[in-house]
């Protein structure tokens, strides 16, 4: 079939389901709302009720599951606040407490009675109380002849009343967020726990298994988990840290099935998804398809070739980049796979047939046009200029020379940020400056050269009569990175240990001020207010765009999901539940992928002198020796739920509601998914719970984590 006949046919199928988020399209929900998909759960093959996954007068699912840290989710496992997550979002936490003589991070951990846990300070569980719609209490006062302003100033009153009212006096804490670009608005009332321990964690090459090389990819062979324990004072409330605090006794904690999965079972996941952007109109979808994303990608590309070419100089450097290559090379092939998506889900068309008649539209276009040159200076900001830590360095020298400059600011509070300057120089400087100079110019010299290629040269007047004047652009920059005091630890360290306020006059004159003051104050003076403004008015106007889709949502008149198509506001961190069925896909024609990996495909992927791909000789024996009863041989599946960054860790449960897996990526053909979910190309990859319980008792040999857990055979 050719493909403008697909397009068409396309075009016939959008004016009949005229739908902006159709339930089959996949969906984050609301768990105080779970009612309206009852129905639709069940047809799919869940044997709960709404009521056992979300109650707040009884326990439920709900409070097995938790936000770990600031951006992942985790659930309890035992009675004893026993909790799984991943091992990329216990990552920090593990590398914090490894050390040349205990190198958890390489070789595993495994705490074999709870005195041998580790505290994390810092880290923090937020359990979910209760969530309440409070969308009348936050707009009691706001009339629709009010500014964005004066709304806001209103909003922003009520918020706080409201939020003072359900936690004072108590030791809970609370939020309020706008769904639907504030048409509606959301409580959400927690119990945050802050002593919080490291139980065990699998060796890197089973927890990142993989790496970068398999990330955002399926068929998958990472086992992606660590286990923590949540602990707090005799009441069993939140308390900090203390020796004396006891293990938080959950009022829930989920039961772990070891059946066998088969495709089509149902399966749903409860986490805290961080940000998807199901309204966008076609232009802000072309904006990122074809402006935002490819420049990101560049530059990353750039940057990426540059660790990695270090990288591959030594163990030594291969370490040094590790996690900078990690989260760089995590978005850029998100990106990647995003554009890919939106290209072949024909995304922007798709957003304009639903547009067309539709009067916002010539205005969302103008907010679009005018926000653009400030979207990509911020872009470019953050992506190249403050790529190098050279530049980020002289971000830090400028603000020194700001407050120098502010006779407000005392001599004390000025010899504290010099000397805060000089501390974190000096570990800069004594690590490995000599070889990491070499790689920091690099990246350096290619970011500001697509920066002023692409983007400062049509923009910066101030760049261009320096630039032009240079031998070459790369050669301005390569002056301004030779010739600069940051790239002279001697002189910096000498000037900063006995900084006067007057000192700050031999700074303004360095070649790297004089590069980052100009586009720096241009950011913060003139874009970044606009690019404020430029945002709250196309939130306001989705805010209107969004209202209309409820309204002829609401007009149907039946909010059972199984009867309408249902929509759900964009994923913002709160609690969600999405739910689906194991299921493969077929990435492109002619081929198709199996819905679950075995650890024989470890043994394929294996190679001793690819870091990624370096198997234990432990898991081999264990392997071969055919030792693997009663867990079996299974590693990963994938399945149809909805998910996105944040749901990391994630409990991915069965039709009864017990844990079968630890959701932990998407498949890279379906990353588009934040912008337009589509079933058929869309999976979420879940480590089988089966191959953590594996590790942990077989390779970690710590049967008591075994012991506290409820396994069902
Ligand atoms: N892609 C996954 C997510 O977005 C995993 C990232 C961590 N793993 C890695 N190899 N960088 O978080
Ligand atoms: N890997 C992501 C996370 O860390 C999950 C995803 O984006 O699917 O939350």
């Amino acid at each position: 079939m050719n493909k403008r006949f697909l397009v068409l046919i396309g075009a016939v199928v959008m004016c009949i389901s005229t739908v902006h988020n159709s339930f089959a399209q996949g969906g984050m929900w609301i768990p105080m709302l779970l009612q309206n998909n009852q129905k639709d759960m069940q047809s799919k093959g869940c044997k709960l009720s709404a009521k056992e996954i979300y109650d707040v007068n009884n326990a439920s699912i709900k409070d097995a599951v938790m936000l770990f840290g600031t951006g992942c989710t985790g659930e309890f496992v035992s009675k004893n606040g026993l909790v799984f997550t991943n091992h990329h979002c216990g990552y920090y936490q593990i590398v914090r407490h490894s050390t040349v003589d205990h190198d958890y991070l390489t070789n595993g951990f495994a705490a074999k009675s709870t005195d041998e846990e580790l505290p994390c300070p810092g880290l923090t569980v937020t359990l979910l109380q209760y969530m309440k719609d409070v969308t009348d209490e936050v707009l009691k006062g706001v009339s629709s002849s009010m500014s964005e302003q004066q709304r806001k100033a209103v909003t922003d009153e009520n918020i706080k009343a409201i939020i003072e009212k359900a936690t004072q006096g108590t030791n809970l804490t609370a939020q309020i967020k706008p769904l639907y670009y504030g048409n509606q608005y959301m409580m959400y009332v927690n119990k945050v726990y802050k002593d919080v321990r490291l139980v065990a964690a699998p060796p890197s090459n089973i927890g990142k298994f993989g790496g970068d090389t398999d990330n955002w990819m399926w068929p998958r062979h990472t086992g992606d988990f660590s286990v923590f324990r949540v602990y707090a004072d005799q009441n069993n409330e939140p308390a900090e840290y203390s020796k004396d605090n006891k293990p938080y006794e959950p009022k829930k904690f989920l039961k772990i099935s070891l059946k066998d999965k088969q495709e089509g079972d149902f399966t749903f996941v409860m986490g805290y998804p961080g940000t998807t952007r199901q309204f966008l109109t076609s232009y802000a979808v072309e904006d990122i398809q074809n402006l935002e994303d490819p420049a990101r990608i560049k530059l990353r590309t750039e940057i990426l070739d540059v660790y990695k070419a270090a990288q591959e100089q030594s163990p030594a450097q291969r370490l040094r980049y590790a996690s900078d290559v990690a989260s760089i090379a995590n978005g850029w092939k998100k990106w990647q796979g995003e554009v890919k998506g939106l290209k072949f889900l024909n995304a922007i068309e798709k957003k304009q047939q639903q547009e067309e008649g539709n009067a916002l539209m010539k205005e969302f276009k103008r907010l679009y046009d005018d926000g653009r040159r400030y979207k990509m200076e911020q872009l470019y900001i953050s992506e190249a200029v403050l790529a190098s830590d050279f530049m980020k360095q002289a971000r830090r020298l400028l603000s020194l020379i700001d407050i120098s400059r502010d006779d407000s600011v005392s001599d004390i509070v000025l010899k504290t940020e010099a000397d805060n300057l000089l501390n974190y120089l000096q570990k800069y400087y004594n690590n490995d400056f000599r070889q990491h100079r070499a790689v920091d110019s690099t990246v350096f010299l290619r970011t500001m050269v697509i920066f002023y290629n692409d983007f400062a040269k049509d923009n910066y007047t101030f760049l261009n009569n320096k630039v032009s004047s240079a031998k070459s652009v790369s050669d301005y920059f390569a002056q301004i990175y030779a010739k600069s005091i940051l790239t002279n630890p001697a002189k910096i360290e000498k000037m900063l240990k006995n900084y006067k306020r007057k000192d700050y006059k031999k700074l303004i004159d360095d070649p790297a001020i004089e590069l980052l003051s100009p586009v720096w104050g241009h950011y913060i003076n003139q874009t970044a207010g606009k690019l404020k403004e430029n945002n709250a008015k196309t939130d306001s106007l989705y805010r209107i765009h969004v209202a209309k889709i409820l309204s002829d949502y609401n007009a149907k008149g039946n909010k059972d999901v199984s009867m309408n198509d249902g929509i759900f506001p964009d994923a913002n961190l709160t609690l969600r539940v999405t739910y689906g069925n194991i299921a493969p896909f077929k990435p492109k024609d002619g081929v198709e992928y199996r819905h679950y990996t075995t650890i024989a495909g470890i043994m394929e992927k294996e190679d001793p002198n690819v870091y990624d791909y370096v198997v234990e000789q432990k898991l081999k024996d264990i392997y071969y020796n055919g030792d693997t009863s009663p867990y079996g041989d299974r590693v990963a599946f994938i399945a149809t739920n909805h998910t996105t960054g944040g749901n990391s860790g994630s409990p991915v449960m069965d039709a009864e509601g017990n844990l079968i897996g630890l959701n932990f990526d998407r498949n890279w053909e379906g990353t588009m998914s934040d912008v337009l979910y589509d079933k058929d190309l869309c999976r979420n990859i879940s480590l089988d719970i089966r191959y953590c319980l594996l590790i942990i008792d077989k390779y970690l040999d710590a049967k008591n984590i075994i012991d506290e857990l409820e396994i069902i055979k």
